[in-house]
């Protein structure tokens, strides 16, 4: 049953479990979590260890910790549900076609680069999506252990604890972040320029390099926006429902819609949005492009 705490499972999962409505998507939520949490752990076990790297592009890379925490995962649900597709970035990348049923989306390390320089800040991010829009969110950062979790209408927690979005309400007072995609060559401008318009506009713009954690530290309201162009649909799925749970928004550069599957993302506390939108609209790409990696 939905928020009966199973032999051995860590007790934060629980009360986002009982958070959760639909006591279904309280069973995935528990299985999504135990996966993560489990994932957490073989990343912290190599963490100090020195690293196998292959090189995905010029700066993208692809750790031993990588793939073995997707293989960790993927047994891991694979056990808990049938009939649940794959959407993994070092195994299951294509989505060619935008997914219909229902999927696991997967990031066994948001974060890589950090990782593979031994600098603590990364996560692994796993949803539970009905096509494009995510029903279940996990993003756990092992090195703080930290656990993210949230439920489509039943909240977002942090650690077991319901968590929300800051209260800031100007761009003046707000702390922001955001993050450069690994094509930056031919990003800079598309990068620079809503930088460059931002960063006299508000308190701070931290570029911390976890879009997944980014947008989990917005959830729980320790920064106020984030804005970022060519993430994958790996990268936001699971964090996309934290932040819209714990009461903030989502949208494109101009303020439309905002699933995974489209270009670029600005989150805020909701109460910032439309000052956010209003520096970013010019800067809009508009087209939805698919698998542009
Ligand atoms: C990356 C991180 C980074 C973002 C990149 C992503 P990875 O994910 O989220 O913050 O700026 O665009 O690709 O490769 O470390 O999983
Ligand atoms: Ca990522
Ligand atoms: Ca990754």
């Amino acid at each position: 049953m939905a928020g009966t705490r199973s032999e051995g499972e860590d007790e934060r999962i629980t009360p986002c479990i009982a958070g959760c409505k639909d006591p279904a998507l309280g069973e995935i939520l528990r299985a999504t979590a135990m996966a993560a949490l489990a994932a957490g752990r073989v990343l912290r076990s190599l963490y100090d260890k020195p690293h196998r790297i292959t090189h995905k592009g010029t700066i993208d890379l692809v750790t031993e910790a990588d793939v073995a925490s997707e293989q960790t995962v993927l047994a891991m649900l694979r056990e808990a549900g049938g009939g649940i597709g794959f959407l993994a970035e070092e195994s299951h990348s294509s989505y060619e076609d935008l997914p219909h049923g229902p999927v696991w989306v997967i990031d066994p390390l948001d974060g890589t680069t950090n990782f593979a320089h031994g600098f603590p800040f990364f996560a692994v991010s796993i949803a539970y999506a009905e096509g494009t829009a995510s029903k279940v969110g996990v993003v756990y950062a092992p090195m703080q252990d930290e656990l993210f979790c949230a439920c489509q209408g039943g909240g977002a927690w942090l650690n077991g604890s319901p968590m929300h979005v800051s209260g800031t309400s100007s761009l003046q007072d707000s702390l922001l972040a955001t993050g450069f995609p690994y094509a930056i060559e031919q990003e800079v401008e598309g990068v620079m320029a809503p930088l460059t318009r931002l960063v006299t506009r508000c308190q701070g713009v931290r570029r911390a390099g976890a879009a997944a954690l980014d947008l989990a530290y917005l959830a729980c309201g320790r920064t106020d926006g984030f804005w970022e162009i060519n993430l994958k649909p790996w990268d936001t799925a699971a964090a996309m429902l934290l932040v819209s749970e714990a009461g903030g928004r989502l949208t494109t550069y101009d303020g439309k819609g905002y699933t995974p599957y489209v270009p670029e993302v600005v989150a805020s506390n909701g109460k910032i949005h439309a000052e956010l939108v209003g520096q970013l609209a010019d800067f809009t790409r508009g087209e939805r492009v698919k698998n542009e990696k």
